[in-house]
């Protein structure tokens, strides 16, 4: 699947089948993260990879809106640490790579809304995060046991030329 039609055709997957992840997807969906932009190209960013299923357990209960993710054998936490310059942007960006690149390797993910509330205060403690860390962004990875269709905005409706 190409970038394009990878972009084009994500959406969030929440049910996922018993099936693995394979390593060197695993290793290039992360990879996909490691490379996307960050201000100041200061990559402060740890991607804190869940695989054993009692640290999945764990951070699913931290979450308030993810309990789902402890179903999912991959579940990873972008931490951002003190010298990001765009902590939020940086881990967004990182965040969208990887669940595009899952998503065009036929996996599928959903984001856990994880920045600047009590998930992200929580999920860190769980996973040990240091001292002036924080995490920024959270998400599921697996084999997709659904396949969602979302209704999008059309393009006409959220897209203007030269003023708003
Ligand atoms: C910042 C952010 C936080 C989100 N938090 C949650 C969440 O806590 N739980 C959840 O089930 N989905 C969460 N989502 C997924 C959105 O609900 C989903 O992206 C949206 O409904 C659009 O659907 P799509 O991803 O299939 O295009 C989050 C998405 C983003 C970008």
């Amino acid at each position: 699947m190409d970038a394009i039609q990878a972009m084009c055709t994500r959406r969030s997957v929440r049910k996922y089948t018993a099936d693995k992840v394979e390593e060197e997807d695993l290793r290039t969906i992360l990879n996909c993260g490691r490379l996307a932009p960050t201000g100041v190209n200061r990559q402060a960013w740890k991607f804190i990879v869940a695989t054993d299923a009692r640290v999945r357990r764990s951070v699913a209960e931290a979450t308030d809106y993810g309990k789902f993710i402890a179903e999912a054998p991959v579940v990873v936490a972008v931490a951002m640490g003190p010298d990001a310059a765009c902590p939020n942007e940086d881990s967004a960006a990182a965040a969208c790579n990887m669940l595009n690149a899952a998503h065009a390797l036929g996996y599928g993910g959903c984001w856990i809304g994880s920045n600047g509330n009590a998930t992200s205060e929580r999920v860190g403690k769980v996973l040990q995060l240091p001292e002036g860390w924080k995490i920024y962004a959270l998400f599921s990875i697996g084999v997709p046991a659904e396949h969602p269709t979302r209704e999008k905005k059309a393009l006409e409706e959220v897209v203007s030329f030269n003023r708003f």
